[in-house]
């Protein structure tokens, strides 16, 4: 058994993680740390009888827990200062946050693999959004020219959504990019925003919980790859496979395509 804290448990992922680990044989939820909602009980926030954990917006409570993995999924406002307290008191973490920033990242990279504590960041837990990502590398070695959009409601924080800011990153690096057009922007914003190179355009309306199109185009033919999660289960499923996974696994790990060995 692997006694997890999750850290977030009030928000949208943190219930769908609170009801995936009581249902996981292998996961015991022991502490759910939350800013709102303190002091309800896990059993009435997600509607399960079967487990006496409060809601607590103390971190301390991970360490009275004594867990053995936290899962953080907060904010970008929240998450730093989280993954540096877990790396302070010597707590495994798997991270899956997103917009955590190239600097940061860099940080929490080298105090993991300094410390006691290991810590798995990934900002899709997934099966098919890693698999589909590998695809587009393959693809892009081909078919060069990209252009992304991701959409989700207009509830969601950032824009563009984390995993579209890695989708660019890895398609740049492997060569991509989104084709010169000779298009003058009369709207300001009309062609979208630029990551190294790669134009993404952010759509924002009700639906499901969001997904993300990776469109490839050659004179005279196109290829679309469309991530579509219809649930946050697969996240927070991905998410207890990591939890699982980073208590052996020494220092420091970056997505969750390394779990399915497509790093
Ligand atoms: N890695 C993946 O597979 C994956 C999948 C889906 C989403 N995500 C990411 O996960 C994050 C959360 O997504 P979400 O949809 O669950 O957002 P959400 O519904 O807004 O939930 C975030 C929750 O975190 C709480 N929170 C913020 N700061 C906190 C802190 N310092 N301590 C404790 N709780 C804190 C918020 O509390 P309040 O209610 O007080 O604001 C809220 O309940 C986002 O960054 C999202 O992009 C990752």
């Amino acid at each position: 058994m692997i006694r997890v804290g999750i850290v977030g448990a009030a928000g949208k992922m943190g219930r769908a993680l609170c009801i995936a680990a009581l249902d996981d044989p292998d996961i015991e939820l022991v502490a759910a740390i939350g800013r709102s909602k303190t002091g309800m009980r896990v059993a009435e926030l997600v509607g399960r009888p079967d487990t006496d954990v409060r809601l607590s917006d103390r971190l301390e409570t991970l360490l009275d827990a004594n867990v053995d993995v936290a899962l953080e999924f907060t904010s970008p406002d929240s998450v730093m200062g989280n993954a540096r307290w877990f790396l302070d008191h010597g707590v495994h973490s798997a991270i899956g946050t997103t917009g955590i920033g190239a600097e940061d990242l860099a940080e929490l990279r080298s105090r993991a693999e300094a410390g006691p504590a290991n810590m798995f960041v990934g900002d899709a837990f997934s099966v098919t959004d890693a698999v589909g990502r590998h695809i587009a590398k393959i693809a892009a070695r081909y078919i060069p020219n990209v252009e992304l959009s991701e959409t989700h409601p207009p509830t969601k924080a950032d824009a563009p959504s984390g995993t579209c800011v890695r989708t660019a990153q890895e398609l740049a690096r492997v060569g991509a990019s989104s084709p010169k057009a000779a298009s003058r922007e009369i709207i300001p914003g009309a062609r979208g925003g630029e990551i190294d190179g790669i134009r993404v355009h952010s759509l924002r309306q009700w639906g499901g919980p969001g997904f993300e199109e990776i469109r490839f185009s050659l004179p005279g033919e196109t290829m679309t790859i469309v991530l579509t999660p219809w649930s946050r289960e697969p996240y927070a499923n991905g998410a207890l496979r990591v939890a699982k996974a980073v208590v052996n696994r020494r220092g420091f790990t970056y997505g969750f395509e390394s779990l399915l060995g497509l790093d």
